[in-house]
């Protein structure tokens, strides 16, 4: 089974995680996503793939503590086994030369625009690598981030940064400055990319986005992640994850993405009391 080689928390919620898998490390590219499962009794959960090491071996995922699954990954130590870690899977990214790329990334997606600023400056492209944050304590990875950039720019709404606009905002005012990007790319959370996709409309500069809908097989057989792009079906798993931003039918990503939100906070609630004791967790909600 696939060991941990490191787990470690970054900031207060987002944990990396690297795991010896050299079958995947060997094939994986920007923008692809694996299929991880903590335990043999745990939910199968995708993860952008953040980094890898083909000569050791190794593949290196980060995640946001968010409901059962993600909470069972953080608490992983180097040398525990999961029985599942599958990949790489989906599309990579598009990376061709388009003059000078915009990055854009939050929560996870800090990690996850990682591999895709770094493929597209070995593409020859000017990278702006463009991250937003709430406040400077969750920021990680700057050092990685500058590597692979010729311009790292942080929007927070915190006094310790210069910029305080929200990424979309950021976004405008770079496509009205003197290196107007040619394509931009962003990876987060929804509402991130879907206010970048917005923000980029109107110039009609092209826009990537990594979908996140819902998934459960990752392999095109059970149709959970189908979104609309261009008006048309989708299968984020393999037609995807990466879309153009303006053909997002966007409300239904939404509004799929919360199908299961009660079943989530109700695994949470179960799961906390049978790790910390009945007393941890007052009550499962009712009616879930
Ligand atoms: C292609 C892809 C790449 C992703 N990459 C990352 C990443 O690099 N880092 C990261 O932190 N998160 C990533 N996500 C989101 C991550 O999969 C969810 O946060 C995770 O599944 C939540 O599981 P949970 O049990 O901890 O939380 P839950 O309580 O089960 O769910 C919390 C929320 O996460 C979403 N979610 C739940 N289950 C799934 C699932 N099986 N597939 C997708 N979304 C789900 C739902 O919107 C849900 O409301 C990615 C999603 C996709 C589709
Ligand atoms: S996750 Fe099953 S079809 Fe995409």
């Amino acid at each position: 089974m696939p060991k941990i080689l490191r787990r470690e928390r970054l900031v207060p919620n987002i944990h990396v995680l690297e795991v010896e898998a050299p079958e995947v490390a060997a094939k994986a590219q920007a923008g692809q996503f694996v299929m991880v499962m903590p335990d043999e009794r745990g939910e199968r959960i995708p993860l952008t793939i953040a980094d890898w090491d083909r000569k050791a071996g190794s593949v290196t995922v980060v995640f946001m503590m968010v409901g059962t699954t993600s909470h069972k990954l953080a608490g992983l130590k180097a040398g525990d086994e999961i029985p599942v870690f599958v990949g790489p899977l989906g599309k990579p990214a598009e990376v061709g030369s388009y003059g000078s790329v915009l990055c854009a990334g939050g929560c996870f997606g800090i990690a996850a625009i990682h591999p895709i600023a770094r493929a597209m400056k070995e593409a020859g492209n000017k990278v702006t690598v463009l991250i937003d944050v709430k406040a400077s304590y969750l920021l990680y990875w700057e050092d990685k981030l500058r590597k692979v950039s010729d311009r790292f720019l942080v929007s927070a709404r915190d006094p310790h940064f210069s910029s305080k606009e929200y990424v979309p905002h950021k976004v405008r005012s770079l496509l009205d400055g003197p290196d107007k990007p040619g394509r931009v790319v962003a990876i987060g959370c929804t509402y991130l990319m879907s206010s970048v996709s917005e923000a980029t409309r109107a110039a009609g500069v092209r826009t990537m986005v990594a979908l996140n809908p819902i998934m459960v097989d990752g392999t095109g057989m059970c149709g959970a992640c189908r979104c609309t792009v261009g008006g048309k079906p989708k299968f984020a798993c393999v037609d995807g994850p990466e879309f153009d931003g303006h053909a997002v039918d966007w409300g239904e990503v939404f509004f799929r993405r919360k199908s299961y939100v009660e079943d989530e906070m109700k695994s949470l609630c179960v799961w906390e009391r049978g790790r910390l004791g009945p007393e941890s967790v007052e009550e499962v909600p009712q009616g879930v």
